[in-house]
């Protein structure tokens, strides 16, 4: 049987993972999950795995849940590794949501100097993971869902000897979902072309049953209430010239490139207000935790749809089947570039429609991405890439860079106030600096 190992046990998405497994147990017979996470998170673990053993008693499965502080434990021959961890937790993120705010720049915990320091924090933990793996299951998949995933899949791609890497993100999916509902069909129907980095993916069509529906969705994305995909971004709609002349769909971080200004003033009076994104999901954690210690629950509860990442366990677990049992359907995941989209590097990593394979993930080439949206893609994956780098280095200067050449930058002398800043709030997490 195959064995899992979920590195961030405690996180309040592990219902999420627990219940796609059970679904789909018929295809992918899973022995053994263990949850590992460290000291701070222990008591979360103890919950949620918890649940996850009354989850699975209830759904009268053999597979056996372990909890554990002792990584290598949980990594020695393991099939799949999935990761889901927050280094510093959320009060880590709380600062990267604000402190960007004083000096009047975004403050989003995968976006501009939020996104850089998630990086920065997280590379480090991912490489050394790498490092397990390398040792104690050498053939097993890592599937990161660990933020910003786009940047930590770059970095396992171009500072570890792991190769079997695959990243995910729950907006793509969420997405297909949300147009599904749009257009009031199964999603089963949908099909979308995706092309473009985490977080900065686009659809470059759409299709009901293969049928391109693609202006009249277009159409509907200048509706506020149908612009965003996920619980974590209030969608405030497009400029109809803007997006009809655009031909894409985009994805709702999109709003924080191309509707800066709003989402700036936006996210500045939810931080006056109901607090930043990050403090609105510590309560919900709490409220979620206080369900999941009920010794009479045996399911996901309903309120976890609160959080942003809702479909993650079937974008994790359809992905994992397909790659276990070779079956070659479409899913849009974050994998090396290999030519798929030519103006990115062939070795970078890319957010795209692909093949999923027993070998992994095969991108679908889609020649080039359309002109208007080539160049601030490209600048992201530069971004990514020179973050990795000041991560993997613990450069400052290359830190400095990095938040300098970010859209959402207004200039490299507040680039790196951010940056002296944030590195000083967040100094326990950065050794390497
Ligand atoms: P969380 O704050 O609940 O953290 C999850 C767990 O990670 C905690 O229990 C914590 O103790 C543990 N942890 C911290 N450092 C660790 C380490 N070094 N080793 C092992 N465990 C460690 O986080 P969450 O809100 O559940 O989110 C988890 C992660 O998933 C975050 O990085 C988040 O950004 C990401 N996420 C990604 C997507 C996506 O689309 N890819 C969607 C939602 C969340
Ligand atoms: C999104 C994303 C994640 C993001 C998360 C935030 O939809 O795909 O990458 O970090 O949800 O959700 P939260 O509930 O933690 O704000
Ligand atoms: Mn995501």
């Amino acid at each position: 049987g195959l064995k899992i190992a979920t590195i961030g046990g405690g996180s309040s998405y592990t219902p999420e993972l627990v219940e796609g497994f059970i679904k789909r147990y018929d295809e992918l017979p899973i022995r053994e999950l263990w949850l590992v996470d460290i000291e701070a998170g222990k008591e979360k673990m103890e919950i949620v795995g918890n649940l996850a053993k009354r989850m699975i008693e209830k759904a009268g499965l053999p597979i056996d849940v372990h909890l554990t502080l002792d990584r290598r434990a949980a990594l020695k021959d393991a099939d799949f590794v999935t990761t889901q961890f927050r280094v510093g937790l959320l009060e880590a993120r709380a600062k990267d949501e604000r402190i960007p705010l004083k000096y009047g720049v975004l403050g989003q915990e995968t976006n501009g100097p939020g996104g850089l320091f998630k990086g920065l924090r997280t590379i480090p933990v991912i490489l050394d993971i790498c490092k397990d793996m390398e040792e104690l299951c050498p053939n097993a998949w890592l599937i990161n869902f660990t933020n910003p995933a786009g940047m930590v899949t770059e970095a396992v791609l171009r500072y570890s000897n792991i190769k079997k890497v695959v990243g995910l993100c729950n907006v793509p999916i969420g997405i297909e979902m949300g147009i599904a509902k749009l257009l009031d069909v199964d999603h089963s129907r949908i099909r979308i072309d995706f092309a473009g980095l985490n977080h900065m993916v686009y659809g470059l069509d759409v299709y009901v049953d293969g049928v391109s529906v693609r202006e009249e969705v277009i159409e509907k994305l200048t509706d506020p209430a149908n612009s965003s995909f996920v619980k974590n971004i209030e969608g405030i709609g497009w400029e109809p010239e803007f997006i009809k002349s655009l031909g894409v769909l985009t994805c709702p971080y999109h709003m924080y490139y191309y509707k800066t200004r709003q989402m700036l003033e936006k996210d500045m009076k939810n931080a006056d207000g109901e607090g930043t994104r990050a403090e609105v999901v510590q309560k919900l954690e709490t409220e979620l935790f206080e369900l999941y210690k009920d010794p009479n629950l045996a399911i996901k509860p309903p309120q976890l749809e609160k959080r942003g990442g809702a479909y993650y366990s079937d974008a994790a677990v359809r992905l994992i089947t397909s790659i276990y049992t070779d079956k070659r359907d479409i899913q849009p995941v974050n994998t090396m570039n290999n030519g798929a989209i030519a103006s990115i590097p062939a070795d970078s990593a890319v957010e795209i429609s692909c093949v999923i394979t027993k070998d992994g993930p095969k991108p679908i080439a889609i020649g080039d991405l359309p002109v208007p949206v080539r160049g601030l893609v490209q600048q992201i994956k530069s971004f990514e890439r020179i973050g990795a780098e000041a991560a993997v280095t613990g450069d400052y200067n290359t830190a400095v860079l990095a938040m300098t050449i970010n859209p959402l930058s207004p200039s490299d002398t507040i680039a790196k106030q951010i940056v002296d800043e944030m590195m000083e709030a967040h100094k326990e997490h950065l050794p390497q600096f």
